[in-house]
């Protein structure tokens, strides 16, 4: 089974994800976090074809071997991975691995152009969505910030380069179901998602 979970920064993706991934025996792949290697790595001075980006299944992210996990959900990796994420290059080689992760067993993979482009077969496509106010909100908490108006101003413009740009941008697949997360707790976000996935299953075992 291949789920996926798309939506902008901070609209609770990996929350809804890892406890799907969870609830049905699937593997989870963040697949941001292969964008923020990247742009790790470039930062560092290593050219792509000198990268090796592996993700274990306890979700390390292996860079050329050595365990960056820690090192990624920065202020600075936010906006770089976004930079990054429009070039051709990177897309095309991110895009085989995730499928080749895909193809290995059960997942839940979340991102921006999971049911778009990387799995546009999947079998339960959902789009997460959220005011740009509430998911400052949720980051901020997230890491302690207390600046609300300059996340605010770098949400808008991270989601600006990536509903933008020419290669895979930021949209709901037509077949994705879409969840408006703001009036509702994490919980019933959660139980939205997990009852489109039952969906699926009864529909399969029943042969629909
Ligand atoms: O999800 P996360 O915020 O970690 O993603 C970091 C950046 O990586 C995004 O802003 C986006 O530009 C890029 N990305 C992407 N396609 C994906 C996942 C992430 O372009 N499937």
């Amino acid at each position: 089974m291949r789920i996926a979970i798309d939506g902008p920064a901070a609209s609770g993706k990996t929350s809804v994800g890892r406890t799907l991934a969870q609830q049905f025996g699937c593997r989870f792949i963040e697949t941001g976090n292969m964008y923020r290697a990247v742009a790790l790595a470039m930062a560092r001075g290593l050219p792509l074809d000198a990268m090796t980006i592996d993700i274990t299944e306890d979700e390390r992210l292996l860079l050329n071997g050595e365990d960056v996990t820690g090192l990624l959900h920065t202020p600075e990796l936010d906006q770089r991975s976004s930079e990054v994420a429009t070039r051709p290059d990177v897309r095309t080689r991110l895009v085989a691995l995730q499928r080749e992760m895909a193809g290995r067993r059960d997942v839940v993979m979340e991102g921006r152009d999971i049911g778009t482009v990387v799995l546009p077969d999947a079998d339960v496509k959902i789009f997460l969505r959220a005011s740009s106010d509430i998911r400052a909100r949720r980051r901020a908490g997230e890491r302690g910030d207390h600046d609300l108006a300059g996340t605010i101003e770098q949400l808008r413009s991270r989601d600006e380069r990536d509903s933008t740009r020419a290669i895979a941008p930021l949209n709901p697949a037509s077949d994705a179901t879409i969840i408006d997360t703001d009036q509702k707790t994490l919980a019933e976000v959660i139980s939205a998602a997990a009852d489109l996935v039952k969906e699926h299953l009864n529909e399969r075992w029943h042969g629909v």
